[in-house]
């Protein structure tokens, strides 16, 4: 059952264009030539319930609109969306309650507040009944480490103190999305460590289906088994991270610690440096146990292992390969 369903979604921009040279702002006033961006062209996915998205592409391929558009800030110039039954930017305040967000960029909370009053607020805005408000406040002043800058304005707080602060925001009333927009930007590894520990427990513990923005692979490769994977307001690519790896890169390579290897039969050499050898391999063709069985058979090895390819040359594969 999807809990989210986009169909041909398209969002353009228009814009007066500026006109240039002398009195240019009075002709740009006059002939008012406007240019269209299609920011989103022509995009259709489904996430079902409890699923773990990675919604990826690179600057300016559109993963902001859409999910502005998921999440009923904007309004779609043509396409469908329908998230748990409702229209988001139709039915904004029955879908504001289902969902979560979180944009990287910018905090929901109050600035001038400290965070304690920001998530009070919040829990009133939503109706959250007081013991259920308490509660939750004390699970994630207890998960996010919010016990130390809770009385702390939120203008004080840093980066990363405000993103577990916008996190609890959007989480304190049990909303069944969340829509994270690059959560971990800018973030140390200790941050977005936590971050990410904290988004993978609410979908164990609670099911909460999860589209995630991010530049940073690692938050992909730990939340998410699939991705959607945009390019110019199109979808590129969408399915399971496994998946995605065997398609673009089905080579492995296999590093081996040896004296001397001239040549091995199923692999290739790609490498040697300072008594290792890089071997690639299609696991398809030549089994990685007998690839290792017969290097081991023929030469005196102190070391090996097999190379997984990074998430992040995968990627950069299909991009090329788009042109
Ligand atoms: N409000 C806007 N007005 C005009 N153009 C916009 C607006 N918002 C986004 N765009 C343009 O639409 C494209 C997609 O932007 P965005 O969805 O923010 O990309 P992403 O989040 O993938 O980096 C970009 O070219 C951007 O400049
Ligand atoms: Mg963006």
């Amino acid at each position: 059952m999807p809990v989210i369903e986009v169909a041909d979604l398209v969002k353009e921009f228009r814009r007066t264009k500026r006109q240039e040279g002398s009195f240019a702002g009075l002709r740009t006033l006059l002939t008012r030539e406007q240019t269209v961006k299609r920011a989103v062209d022509g995009i259709s996915f489904q996430v079902g319930l409890g699923e773990m998205v990675g919604y990826l592409g690179p600057n300016g391929a559109g993963k902001s609109t859409t999910i502005k558009m998921l999440t009923g800030i904007l309004v779609p110039t043509s396409g469908t969306v329908r998230v748990a039954g409702t229209v988001p930017w139709r039915d904004r305040a029955r879908n504001a309650r289902q969902i979560g967000v979180v944009f990287g960029q910018r905090s929901q909370l109050w600035w001038d507040l400290p965070l304690r009053d920001s998530l009070w607020l919040i829990g009133r805005l939503y109706d959250v009944p007081t013991a259920r408000f308490e509660e939750k406040q004390r699970q994630f002043t207890e998960v996010l480490d919010l016990g130390s800058f809770l009385d702390t304005p939120v203008r004080q707080l840093s980066l990363g103190q405000r993103m577990r602060g916008d996190l609890a925001a959007a989480m304190l009333y049990d909303p069944s999305i969340l829509y994270l927009d690059e959560p971990t930007v800018g973030l140390d590894v200790v941050a977005k460590e936590r971050i990410r520990a904290f988004v993978g427990e609410l979908n164990r513990e609670s099911g909460t289906t999860v589209v995630l923005t991010t530049h940073d692979l690692d938050d992909v490769e730990e939340l998410c088994d699939r991705i959607v994977l945009i390019d110019h307001g199109k979808v590129a690519y969408d399915g399971a991270v496994a998946e995605l790896k065997t398609r673009y890169a089905p080579h492995r390579e296999l590093v081996v610690q040896t004296d001397r290897l001239e040549s091995v039969e199923g692999a290739e050499v790609v490498r040697r440096e300072e008594g290792k050898v890089w071997l690639r391999f299609d696991p398809a063709r030549t089994p990685p146990a007998a690839l290792v069985a017969s290097v081991l058979a023929r030469h005196e090895v102190t070391d090996l292992s097999i190379v997984e390819p990074e998430l992040e040359s995968v990627i950069h594969r299909i991009y090329a390969d788009r042109g």
